[in-house]
């Protein structure tokens, strides 16, 4: 197996090519984000605080639309995202919206590297902790850069919604981390099945204890916890539309957490 170095190359990789795909899907529809509309689903929109004046960092933004979103709310943004491609389209975008948030080009695990911030808010959504072999690690890049009482907003999806595969629809992966990477070619991308992409990805399982353990461990305390029986996004063929921004995954009988949500603070 490749070392760590390798593997977030790949994976770094597979998110610049992915990224102009998304650019211009329907899935992240632009046109309605460049109108004005917000990028951010109905669930962090609940959670969410007032973000007036808010100084927010927003690891993993991808292209920038849930960081230019939050502005749009108020915030002072910092994205952060390993793909250069990805945060020189933030850019454009930013620029081009006559925003002012500050997009940052680094590993998120190497995050203190490159910020000395502390913010009231660090906010992550959506496809996250598998990118990562170690949540400690993750946990407290995360912890650093909160300003003491300051909390992390966490929306993610379920471990065990993790453990199908999403195409064949079979239980297909554990639901602990057994430190060993997943590898798998990718065909086409979430945002767009039929794109003409096919390339290497590694990721790792996370279960919830892990979540929590690795949080805790870095000096933050849970305050909230809740668990959705829906996806806010239809990343899934085999689904069952039950209102506005809410898709159930069908081949499971009973129903199952598809994402959680997690509010928790840094103690002061
Ligand atoms: C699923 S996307 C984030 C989704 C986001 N909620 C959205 O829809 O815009 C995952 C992002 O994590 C980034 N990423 C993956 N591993 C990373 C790492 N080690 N450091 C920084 N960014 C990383 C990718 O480049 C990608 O933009």
């Amino acid at each position: 197996m490749e070392d760590l170095k390798e593997i977030f190359e790949t994976n770094q990789k597979l998110w610049n090519t992915k990224t102009p795909i998304h650019v211009k899907s329907d899935f992240y529809n632009m046109d309605r984000f460049m109108r004005g509309e917000t990028s951010l689903r109905k669930i962090e929109l609940d959670l969410l605080p007032d973000l007036s004046n808010m100084d927010v960092l927003h690891p993993q933004c991808h292209f920038g639309q849930d960081t230019l979103s939050m502005e749009r709310r108020g915030a002072n943004c910092t994205g952060v995202d390993f793909s250069t491609v990805a945060v020189q389209k933030a850019n454009e975008i930013r620029d081009s919206l006559n925003l002012r948030s500050e997009f940052i080009c680094c590993n998120v695990l190497e995050m203190d590297q490159y910020i000395d911030k502390q913010f009231d808010i660090v906010y992550c959504s959506y496809g996250i902790i598998t990118w990562f072999p170690d949540l400690e690690v993750w946990a407290k890049q995360i912890a650093k850069r909160l300003k003491p009482g300051g909390n992390f907003y966490f929306v993610e999806f379920h471990p065990v919604f993790y453990m199908f595969d999403w195409e064949t629809d079979q239980m297909a992966f554990d639901y602990f981390n057994s430190g060993k990477p997943e590898i798998e070619i990718e065909k086409g991308t979430y945002a767009d099945n039929g794109a003409e992409i096919e390339m290497k990805e590694y990721y790792w399982m996370h279960s919830l204890s892990e979540i929590f353990n690795a949080l805790t461990k870095a000096g933050l305390s849970v305050d909230d916890f809740q668990e959705y029986d829906y996806s806010p996004y239809k990343i899934f063929k085999n689904c069952k539309t039950r209102g506005e921004q809410e898709y159930i995954y069908q081949p499971t009988k009973g129903k199952i957490p598809h994402v959680f949500s997690m509010v928790a603070r840094k103690k002061k």
